[in-house]
C-alpha cells in the first residue's frame, strides 16, 4: 500500500491552529506588503521585522528565517532537530535563538503538530 511518507508525523490541522492562533509565528515570519498586511502568497517565508525595542536589547536579531521546507533553515535542521528547537528552546548549536524569536517549550505531541504543519507548506 502506498502511503505518503512526510518526515513530521505531528496533526498539520493542530499545528496550523497553534502557529496562526496561538504562537502567532506569522507575525514575526511572514513579511508584509505596502498596507502592511501579512503578504499571503510568502506565508512563513521569513523576513525583516517592522518593529525594534525602544531601549536596546542583546542580540536582538532583526530578520526572521524562512520558517517553509524550501528554506535553508529545513535543509539544515530537517523535522527533528526543527522539533527538538520547540520543545526545548535550545537550537543544535546548542543555545537558544536570539530576541525576539521566544524559547518555547512545547509538549512533544504540540511541537510535532507544528512542524507537520511547517512541513506541509511550500
Ligand atoms: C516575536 C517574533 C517571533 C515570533 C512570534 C516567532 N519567531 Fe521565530 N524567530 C524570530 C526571529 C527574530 C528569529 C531569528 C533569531 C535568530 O536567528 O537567532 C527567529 C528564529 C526562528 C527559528 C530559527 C532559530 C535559530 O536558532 O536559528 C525558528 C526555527 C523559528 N524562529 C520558528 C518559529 C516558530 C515555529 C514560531 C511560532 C511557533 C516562531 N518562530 C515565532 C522571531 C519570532
Amino acid at each position: 500500500m502506498a502511503t505518503v511518507v512526510r518526515a513530521a508525523d505531528g496533526d498539520v490541522d493542530r499545528g496550523k491552529y497553534l502557529v496562526e492562533e496561538v504562537a502567532k509565528c506569522q507575525d514575526c515570519h511572514t513579511p508584509r506588503d505596502a498596507k502592511g498586511e501579512l503578504d499571503k502568497s510568502r506565508w512563513l517565508k521569513g523576513t525583516t521585522l517592522d518593529f525594534q525595542p525602544m531601549k536596546p536589547v542583546d542580540g536582538w536579531h532583526a530578520t526572521s528565517p524562512d520558517l517553509t521546507p524550501s528554506g535553508r533553515l529545513w535543509k539544515r535542521w530537517g523535522a527533528e532537530k526543527l522539533t527538538r528547537f520547540l520543545t526545548t528552546g535550545i537550537g543544535p548549536g546548542g543555545h537558544a535563538a536570539d530576541a525576539p524569536m521566544p524559547a518555547f517549550r512545547l509538549r512533544e505531541d504540540d511541537a510535532k503538530a507544528i512542524v507537520a504543519y511547517l512541513e506541509s507548506l511550500k
